[in-house]
C-alpha cells in the first residue's frame, strides 16, 4: 500500500495500480478511449492526462499506463489538463468526424468546434482492435502496419488472415465502428438513435460471398 495525493486530497493506493486505477477507485473520472479493463494499457490515445507534481515542476502524463508511487502528486482536472484533453479530443474527431463516440465525448468536454481540417478517417489508432485481438482472442490475425502518416491496422499482408476468427470482437471495441453518426437529421425528429444500430463497418466489410464479417 502506497499514498499519494490526487486532487489535494491524500489517498492510499495498492503498489500495482495505474493512477487511473487510482483515480477510478476514488471515483474521480478520467476520460479514456485506448483503455479497456482487461487489455494492457496502451497509451495511445493520450485523453486520460492528468497533471503530475507540485508548483512550476509539473508535469502531463498519461494515467492508464503510469504505476502509482509513494508521493506522487496528481491533478485530474487543472487547466492545463481540460486544455490539453480539449485540443486531444478536436484532433481526434477531425480525423473521424463521424464517430458518435467521439462526439459524445466532445459534447461532454465542452469543445463545440473542431478548428482543425476533417479527413474523415475509419480510425483513430487507438490499439483496441489489435489488443482484443491479441490478449483475449489469441488470434493476433490484425497488427498495426505502416509508419507515421501511413501508419494503420491491417492484418498481415492486407490479406485476410488465416488467423482470423470472424469472433467481431475488433468491431465490438472499436470506438469508431461502434457507432457512427448518420448526420443532421430532418427538422422534426427527435432522436436519430436508430440510425446507430447497425454499425456502418458490418455492412461494408461482408465477405466475398456477402455474408459473414470480413476482417479488417
Ligand atoms: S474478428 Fe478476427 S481480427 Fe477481429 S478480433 Fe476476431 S479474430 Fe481478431
Ligand atoms: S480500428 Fe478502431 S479499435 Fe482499431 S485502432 Fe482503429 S479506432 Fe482503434
Ligand atoms: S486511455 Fe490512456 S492513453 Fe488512451
Amino acid at each position: 500500500m502506497k499514498t499519494m495525493t490526487v486532487n489535494g486530497t491524500v489517498v492510499h493506493v495498492e503498489d500495482y495500480w495505474t493512477v487511473l486505477d487510482a483515480c477510478r477507485f476514488y471515483g474521480i473520472e478520467i476520460p479514456t478511449l485506448c483503455h479497456y479493463d482487461g487489455l494492457s494499457p496502451g497509451g495511445l490515445c493520450r485523453l486520460c492526462v492528468v497533471e503530475m507534481g507540485e508548483g512550476e515542476r509539473t508535469k502531463v502524463a498519461t494515467a492508464c499506463n503510469y504505476p502509482v508511487a509513494a508521493g506522487l502528486v496528481v491533478r485530474t482536472d487543472s487547466e492545463r489538463v481540460v486544455r490539453t484533453r480539449k485540443v486531444l479530443v478536436e484532433l481526434l474527431l477531425a480525423r473521424c468526424p463521424s464517430s458518435k463516440t467521439l462526439q459524445d465525448l466532445a459534447a461532454k468536454m465542452g469543445v463545440q468546434r473542431v478548428r482543425f481540417t476533417a479527413k474523415n478517417e475509419n480510425c483513430i489508432l487507438c490499439g483496441l482492435c489489435v489488443r482484443v485481438c491479441a490478449e483475449q482472442m489469441g488470434a493476433k490475425a490484425i497488427d498495426f502496419a505502416g509508419r507515421g502518416k501511413e501508419r494503420r491496422v491491417a492484418p498481415p499482408f492486407d490479406l485476410k488472415s488465416e488467423l482470423c476468427r470472424n469472433c467481431g470482437a475488433c468491431m465490438y471495441i472499436c470506438p469508431v465502428c461502434q457507432l457512427r453518426c448518420q448526420g443532421p437529421e430532418p427538422p422534426g425528429v427527435v432522436c436519430g438513435a436508430c440510425l446507430n444500430l447497425e454499425p456502418v463497418c458490418l455492412k461494408e466489410n461482408k465477405d466475398d460471398e456477402g455474408s459473414g464479417v470480413k476482417c479488417l
